[in-house]
């Protein structure tokens, strides 16, 4: 009998299983394809193993109460399996859906399942394929009994920062699956912002791809230390193997994605939360797909740039700062999110214990969480870091730096959408007065929707044709 059964044994799901095993439970994985259930028997070196291809000597092999997670592609996939678990588990089961699923499909899942006596955990799984084998961030929602079924065995195999385990019980319903979320969210948001910061190196500062690989490098060995900085380091020092030249230089400039950074900017639209980062990564992402278009407008359109003489040290700490900058604001605008959908949903999140354990394991994993962590410890009731005093003094110093960027970059015809809306989300966010007065007046104007005053209660509506009106 074993511990813990994993269906679909893709890269995924065979690295999070060896992992389970490595941490000292029996394990048995289920997937359709023979070859790969025979593959899991061979790679697992350690303890208890069994591959099948059959759902009913799969859930019959398991101790009870059952845990079985779910990795396979998010959507009907989820569902057509949970079909066929339901033909032989058991009231007091608990099934996980390890996958990027949408949240609300999560919610409709638990529902589903509750009359029935199944447990069912949402569970965000972060770090790829080396993650999953070695150690993921991992983001559980669902029932807090229903975490502690497999709590164990989750805290043996998340990565650790020092002792911590990078697992926490995210909170009640979809919450663990609305975290992944929000976390891929920031994750393209931090991914555009680098992407820019070598346009900008690159287009502005004539920089190399092995001084890139450099500066990168030095970075991630001080306050922007991240795993996205040090992939980032490494790309650049990549020779092709197919051709003469650099890797970075041959790889095509569409970006794909499978949906969950778009995901959080459409329910922060939902939730009236900005996060214009966030959005601008998604865009981005769009435009570069727009690939036949770019290059016929990059003909009609040509603009002669009179050519900046940037001081080379002084435009890469500026980049530097400005990335600084941006990944803070990134991470304020998900953590705001966050904070808002939380009362809204009643996911009662912890903020402090999705920082902690966003430290290690996860895509957007950085020295930066340690502090934002620290924030949300001062005061769990945080609305947005920005106005935390943690981070106040690296704003202000790093927002210098971050218009030095955007004005380079904009001389330059660079574009830099996702750097220039993390500093216009700042100083929007730090003014007390915007100029919306005016879209108020003109909303009045048009639609008698009437307006608010400064001066006095009440709502106000103004005939703003008249000559007495105007006078
Ligand atoms: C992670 C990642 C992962 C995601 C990929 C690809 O946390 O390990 O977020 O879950 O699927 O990064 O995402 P896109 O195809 O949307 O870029």
């Amino acid at each position: 009998m074993f511990d813990f059964g994993m269906v679909g044994l893709g890269v995924m799901g065979r690295n999070f299983l060896l992992n389970v095993a490595d941490s000292g439970f029996s394990i048995i994985g289920l997937d359709n394809n023979p070859a790969k259930a025979l593959a899991l028997q061979n790679e697992c070196e350690v303890g208890e193993v069994k591959g099948t291809t059959s759902m009913g000597e799969f859930v019959k092999s398991l101790i009870t109460p059952r845990k079985i997670m779910l990795l396979v592609p998010a959507g009907k996939i989820v569902d057509a399996v949970m079909d066929d678990l339901l033909k032989f588990v058991e009231p007091g089961d608990l099934i996980i859906d390890g996958g990027n699923s949408f949240f609300d499909d999560t919610d409709r899942r638990i529902d589903f399942l509750k009359p029935k006596g199944i447990n069912f955990l949402g569970v965000g799984v972060s770090g790829g394929a080396a993650g999953a084998r070695k150690g993921p961030c991992i983001m559980p929602g669902g029932s807090r009994d229903a975490y502690e079924l497999v709590r164990p065995i989750l805290e043996e195999v998340a990565a650790k920062v020092g002792k911590n385990p990078c697992v926490a019980y995210m909170g009640n319903g979809s919450a663990g699956h609305y975290v992944k979320m929000v976390h891929n969210g920031i994750e393209y948001a931090m991914m555009q912002l680098l992407a820019e910061s070598y346009d900008v190196l690159k287009s502005v500062g004539g920089t190399s791809n092995s001084e890139l690989h450099k500066i990168y490098a030095k970075w991630n060995a001080g306050r922007l230390q991240s795993f996205l900085v040090e992939i980032t380091a490494d790309i650049f020092s990549q020779s092709d193997n197919l051709a003469d030249g650099d890797l970075i230089d041959k790889i095509l400039d569409k970006a794909k994605q499978k949906g969950t950074g778009r995901w959080t900017s459409q329910h922060a639209m939902v939730a009236g939360i900005p996060v214009p980062t966030i959005d601008a990564a998604v865009s981005m992402r769009e435009i570069s797909a727009l690939k036949g278009q770019r290059a016929d407008a990059s003909e009609m359109l040509k603009i002669e740039f009179t050519k900046q003489s940037a001081d080379k040290d002084e435009l890469v700490a500026a980049v530097e700062q400005a990335l600084l900058f941006s990944f803070i604001v990134s991470y304020a605008q998900g953590l705001s999110l966050l904070a808002t959908v939380s009362d809204e949903k009643s996911f009662e999140l912890d903020l402090e214990a999705t920082a902690r354990i966003w430290r290690g394991g996860c895509i957007i994993r950085a020295a930066l969480l340690e502090d934002i962590r620290q924030a949300y410890s001062k005061d769990p009731k945080l609305d947005n870091l920005l106005r935390s005093p943690v981070f106040s003094e690296r704003l202000l110093e790093t927002q210098r730096g971050c218009r030095q960027v955007v004005i380079a970059a904009t001389n330059a015809g660079v574009p830099v959408l996702a750097i220039s809306s993390a500093l216009g989300y700042f100083d929007a966010y730090r003014r007390a007065r915007l100029p919306l007065n005016l879209v108020q007046a003109q909303r009045d104007y048009f639609g008698s929707h009437t307006y608010e005053r400064v001066d006095r209660e009440g709502k106000f509506h103004t005939d703003w044709t008249t000559e007495e009106a105007r006078s």
